[in-house]
């Protein structure tokens, strides 16, 4: 939680604080998660709403100074003192922030401006996401630990010592200093913690920031968690020797720095965002950037970077204000955490076999992108960190990294959460489970996609082979029988019979299935080869638009995007997956399989391929054979039970012999579309159409437009 006041200008927009009851809520919202933050680590707001809360208060008080309210976060260090806090020697500030280059030149520029010199060295270093801490040695022994508190005086902590990693008993040297600096859980000191409570029947930490303050302030617990260090400042106790004294107080920031390190206590000069000593703003800003794009891959995190003038007179001639000092600033990364709702959670198989849950979110926008799911590693990570569905969630995205739920946040628990459910059966083949490893697994492993995807091409609205449901695939592929959709071209009877449960009909059945299968149109066939990012609508229009696999093999990114509905990246993907797929392309063309599609002519080489062939119903080229059906330019939908001619057809055939007969098919209503086929049971998309005024025909009067195209259905 950022505990400073709003600065001038902000990452993402204050709230609305617009009158005087408005900032009286806002002020004891942000008070009462302040608080709940400095008493257990357990924060009721994640960072960027807080800041924002913040923000609209400081807004508001600077448009009604004499409103100003006692409890509001701006005017303290939030949380306050508690009685019999330990006194420190030297205020603990705290720091402003910047959120931008232009806003950093500018303080750099006021820093200059106030002491009257360029500063010729700035220190350049992480800002450490955990809670300020200040080490005291006497004589080389570490003795006392004081969180900031109020920044006068803090919580002793000393219970601590022992459990937090950097922070040496004994120092290399036996001298009297107080080192500061921050405490936080890395990300594996955080797993582990969170691993540790809940199987003591404790609540998880929502995140290692929580899980710092919450141990930190822990005493007599039955177990221990670890906590890592880092120093950033050290300064001399009454009882410092003397000379030790002058030197801190004389040595540039970062010379202080390396001292503390030869003393033996961790800093961040060991990680790869260690801090650096730079003469220019763009070279600082140079180092910001890269800090930015370490954070990602840091196995701890950062919620900024930390510039300070490093010289020990600029410092001096710069001061302080009762908050912050003058000489640093903390360039605020933007957040990447938020709490969010747990929606779901979805199973899916991976190419060997691996069942891996994956957390389904209500949509969340963290660091300029919408977060809709999150990695669950596997089963064990659900039980391990308690998680419920309708849990709010604290959820870390940073960079280009997957996002991840770092843990539920358990004190928002209304009591109203569910277990999740855990598949007793492979969700994609259906087969069991091996659950004897923490990661669980489809008994068929590699082979469980191939069940999938030969069940998938068998399926109605693809190769359509009656006969071949998802157990008759697993015994093919259990017999070796088939490895991909093109064996299924070479069965023979005699292979066949070999099966269980495999007589002369069932086996004569399936084979006559097969044989039909091999003639189907090529956006059946296209589709059954599950090409990613396209399922029947688009392989419909991709048959459409080539005729032939000839030339959608042909074709490249840019003859991809003519289809309607194909971005670039899209375009992209169907052009590598095809490249992948073309052994097996090969091995079904080889086995008979057809591979055009029925009243569609190939797209013309020259100017109509890359013009605007693709869009229906413009330009030329293949769309000279789409304009002469009867539904040319429409836009149909569907809806109600077809009856007569139409009875037997599924909503894929449907679709189908709407687009052969040159239309578009659709399946919702809106003032694009040009018809509606309403069959019994018509409902909402019926009303629409009324509402709309769009042409609404009866199953027969439609089949009756469409006469010539119906026999060509199958
Ligand atoms: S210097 C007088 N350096 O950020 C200077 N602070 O938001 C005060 N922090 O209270 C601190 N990393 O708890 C400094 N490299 C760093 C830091 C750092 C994290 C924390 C510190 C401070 C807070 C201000």
């Amino acid at each position: 939680m950022t505990t400073s006041p709003a600065v001038s200008a902000a990452a993402a927009p204050a709230a609305a604080v617009t009158d005087a009851t408005a900032y009286a809520e806002a002020v004891q919202t942000a008070a009462q998660a302040a608080a709940a933050y400095y008493a257990t680590g357990e924060s009721t707001l994640d960072d960027d709403t807080y800041d924002r809360l913040v923000r609209g208060i400081a807004a508001y008080e600077q448009a009604h100074p004499d409103e100003i309210s006692a409890d509001s976060p701006t005017g303290k260090v939030a949380g306050g003192a508690a009685v019999g806090d330990v006194p420190h020697t030297i205020p603990m500030l705290s720091l402003d922030n910047v959120f931008s280059a232009e806003q950093l030149a500018a303080w750099a520029a006021s820093v200059e401006r106030r002491i009257g010199r360029p500063v010729e060295v700035w220190s350049v270093e992480p800002k450490l996401d955990g809670l300020a801490i200040a080490a005291r040695y006497e004589k080389g022994r570490l003795t006392r630990l004081v969180t900031r508190g109020d920044g006068s005086a803090g919580e002793d902590v000393s219970h601590a010592i022992g459990t937090v990693v950097g922070l040496p008993d004994e120092l290399t040297e036996p001298v009297t200093l107080e080192v500061r600096g921050e405490v936080l859980m890395t990300n594996e000191q955080f797993e582990a913690a969170n691993t540790v409570r809940t199987g003591h029947g404790g609540a998880p930490f929502a995140n290692p920031r929580n899980g710092a303050a919450g141990t930190l302030r822990a005493k007599d617990r039955a177990y221990t968690v670890q906590m890592t260090f880092f120093g950033y400042g050290a300064l001399a106790l009454p009882d410092s020797e003397a000379d030790l004294a002058q030197r801190l107080g004389e040595w540039p920031h970062s010379q202080v720095m390396r001292y503390v390190a030869d003393l033996g206590v961790h800093t961040a000069d060991s990680t790869a965002v260690a801090p650096r000593t730079l003469t220019t703003v763009d070279e600082i800003q140079a180092r910001i950037d890269e800090i930015g794009a370490a954070r990602p891959e840091l196995p701890f995190g950062i919620d900024g970077i930390v510039v300070k003038a490093d010289a020990a007179a600029d410092q001096a001639a710069a001061g302080s204000g009762s908050r912050a000092p003058r000489w640093a600033i903390a360039y605020k990364l933007p957040a990447v955490e938020k709490v969010t709702t747990l929606l779901d959670v979805e199973w899916n198989v991976g190419r060997t076999g691996i069942i891996a849950p994956r957390a389904v979110l209500e949509p969340v926008e963290i660091d300029g992108s919408t977060v809709t799911y999150a990695t669950l590693h596997n089963p064990s990570d659900i039980t391990r960190r308690d998680l419920r569905l309708g849990d709010r969630v604290m959820v870390y995205k940073a960079g280009d990294i997957i996002p991840r739920i770092e843990a539920p946040v358990a004190h928002l628990r209304t009591g109203d959460e569910k277990p999740i459910a855990f598949p007793d059966a492979c969700p994609q083949c259906g087969s069991d489970i091996d659950t004897s490893e923490q990661r669980w697994r489809c008994v068929r492993g590699r082979n469980c996609h191939l069940v999938a995807s030969v069940s998938y091409a068998a399926g109605r609205d693809q190769l359509d082979i009656e006969g071949l449901g998802a157990t008759r695939v697993v015994q093919l592929v259990d017999a070796g029988l088939v490895g991909d959709i093109a064996d299924l071209f070479t069965l023979t009877r005699e292979q066949l019979l070999e099966l269980d449960r495999m007589g002369a009909t069932s086996t004569d059945n399936l084979l006559a299935a097969i044989e039909t299968a091999r003639t189907r149109p090529l956006s059946r066939v296209f589709c059954a080869l599950g090409v990613r990012g396209t399922g029947r609508s688009m392989s419909r229009r991709i048959a459409r638009h080539f005729a032939t696999m000839e030339h959608v093999r042909a074709a490249d990114v840019e003859a991809l995007q003519q289809v309607d509905g194909i971005g670039a990246e899209k375009a992209r993907t169907v052009v590598a997956e095809l490249a992948e797929l073309a052994p097996l392309i090969d091995r079904l063309t080889a086995a008979g399989v057809n591979m055009s599609e029925p009243g569609a002519t190939p797209p013309v080489a020259g100017p109509a391929a890359d013009g605007e062939d693709g869009k229906e119903g413009t330009g030329q080229g293949v769309e000279q054979s789409r304009t002469t059906g009867p539904l040319d330019g429409m836009t149909v939908v569907v809806t109600g039970a077809m009856t007569g001619a139409l009875e037997k057809l599924s909503r894929n055939q449907m679709n189908e012999l709407i687009e052969r007969a040159g239309g578009k098919s659709s399946s919702s209503v809106s003032k694009r579309t040009s018809l509606l086929v309403a069959g019994e049971g018509a409902g909402s998309k019926r009303a629409k159409a009324d509402e709309l005024g769009t042409r609404i025909a009866a199953p027969d009067e439609f089949a009756a437009m469409v006469a010539d195209f119906l026999d060509t259905q199958a």
